[in-house]
């Protein structure tokens, strides 16, 4: 005999039972509401790319390490997408002079990282992510780490739930050409920086060292005027989101972000929390992406949300909704007869909106009435010949044990109440 198939799914990703995928999109669903409200329209792509898209600027980290890639039948190398940029910047470089500029789009689409699963870190997690293309000024980055604040917030997150750190890559290129340091140099500077808390202080310092006698964040006081002017303006820029009501957002000088190509303001979410200390969100602007696919540039700023850290923080939280998707109503049938008129009764009901499964088994309506509890039904009714020639039904409330008599035609009131 061969060994049984395995019924759990491949290391790292998750299979979704029906209330679990429920719950995720009631999450989703909150999510769709706060963006188009803000006037972002949702985009979607297959996970196939060509396995170049990634080669030319992402992360090293991401491309060498962590890439699904394989080559297909055709010979043509293909590989699953580890996140959503470089697809965005591939639809608007392909139609850029069609589409209606400043452009405001979102999707949630799944990627595939290959990681050492952990808590938070999965091969396969869902990203929100939400992006500006059109504009460069300081108020389309505002906009889009307020549009990151309103997502909390519309879980009912407060500002001192978490923290949203801020920084600029004009700023960190400027410290490092203060240092002395070659365009290689900093970004070698920038990837060490990234991993700074992950290392031992010792271990950190003496990479630096190995980089440049002098750290180039000690350049940030009294630097030179370019440097200070960098400075300047990511105060303007805490202040702009001060104004609009954003008062957990902070200036962190080592935030780099992993990738290579962002350009201008850089910024990760975290939770306050001490047990979630991932990062929920990450983003920036990135003005030299869409220019990789010829022609002119398009200057774009934007972040991913993953579903998994998403999930923890509001789980910790309290402020996970509750999903609307399971049935609401089971119809019994006392016998095989009755199956006919619960089957014509339960479609009245379902055109008033109702969620409801009709019994098709030959159970008594005793079993019937614990399948509903076990399924976690609310409500159950027994329908068959009296109920079909009369005008009333009666309907449990199951949590309750409880029965009343109602109108047929005021079910859907009666359990909606
Ligand atoms: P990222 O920092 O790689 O950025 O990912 C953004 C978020 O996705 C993270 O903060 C985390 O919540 C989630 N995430 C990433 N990898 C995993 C994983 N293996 N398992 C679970 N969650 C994960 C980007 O991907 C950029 N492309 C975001 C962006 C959009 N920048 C501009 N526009």
């Amino acid at each position: 005999m061969p060994e049984p198939l395995a019924t759990d799914p491949y290391k790292g990703v998750r299979d979704f039972y029906p209330s679990e995928w429920a719950r995720l999109q009631s999450v989703f669903g909150i999510i769709r509401t706060t963006l188009e409200l803000y006037g972002y329209e949702e985009y979607n792509a297959s996970p196939l790319e060509r396995a170049e898209l990634y080669e030319a600027k992402t992360s090293e980290e991401i491309v060498n390490e962590q890439t699904y890639t394989f080559e297909d039948r055709g010979g043509r190398r293909v590989t699953l997408r580890p996140e959503m940029t470089p697809t965005f910047a591939r639809m608007v470089a392909g139609k850029r002079r069609e589409l209606p500029f400043p452009l405001r789009w979102y999707s949630l689409p799944n990627l595939f990282r290959y990681e050492r699963p952990q808590r938070g870190r999965l091969r396969e997690h869902y990203q929100l992510n939400v992006d500006l293309a059109g504009l460069s000024s300081l108020h389309a980055d505002a906009e889009i780490v307020r549009m990151a604040h309103a997502v909390l917030s519309a879980f009912g997150a407060k500002n001192q739930d978490f923290i949203i750190r801020i920084n600029s890559r004009t700023l960190l290129t400027k410290l490092t050409e203060e240092a002395g340091l070659s365009s290689e140099g900093a970004r070698a500077y920038i990837r060490l920086l990234d991993k700074k808390s992950k290392l031992p202080p010792e271990e950190f310092r003496a990479s630096v060292s190995g980089l440049t006698k002098t750290d180039p964040l000690s350049f940030l006081e009294g630097g030179s005027p370019s440097v200070q002017e960098a400075k300047a303006s990511i105060d303007q820029f805490l202040l702009l989101l001060q104004e609009a009501g954003i008062t957990n957002a902070v200036f962190d000088p080592t935030l780099t972000r992993g990738f290579d190509y962002y350009t201008g303001m850089v910024f990760e979410v975290f939770d306050t929390n001490p047990e979630n200390p991932r990062s929920l969100f990450g983003g920036g602007r990135y003005d030299g992406l869409v220019g990789m696919f010829g022609a002119e540039s398009v200057p774009c700023v934007g972040f991913g949300m993953g579903d998994v850290t998403l999930l923890d923080f509001l789980e910790t939280h309290g402020l996970l909704p509750e999903a609307h998707t399971a049935p609401e109503l089971y119809l019994g049938t006392p016998d095989e007869g009755a199956l006919a008129h619960a089957l014509a009764y339960a479609d009245t009901l379902r055109a008033q909106g109702l969620r409801v499964i009709v019994n098709l088994t030959s159970k008594p309506l005793g079993e019937q009435i614990k399948d509903a509890v076990r399924r976690g039904i609310p409500y159950f009714i027994a329908y068959g010949g009296s109920e079909e020639s009369g005008s009333t039904v009666r309907v449990k409330t199951l949590a309750k044990s409880s029965e009343e008599e109602v109108p047929k035609d005021s079910v859907v009131e009666h359990i909606r109440r």
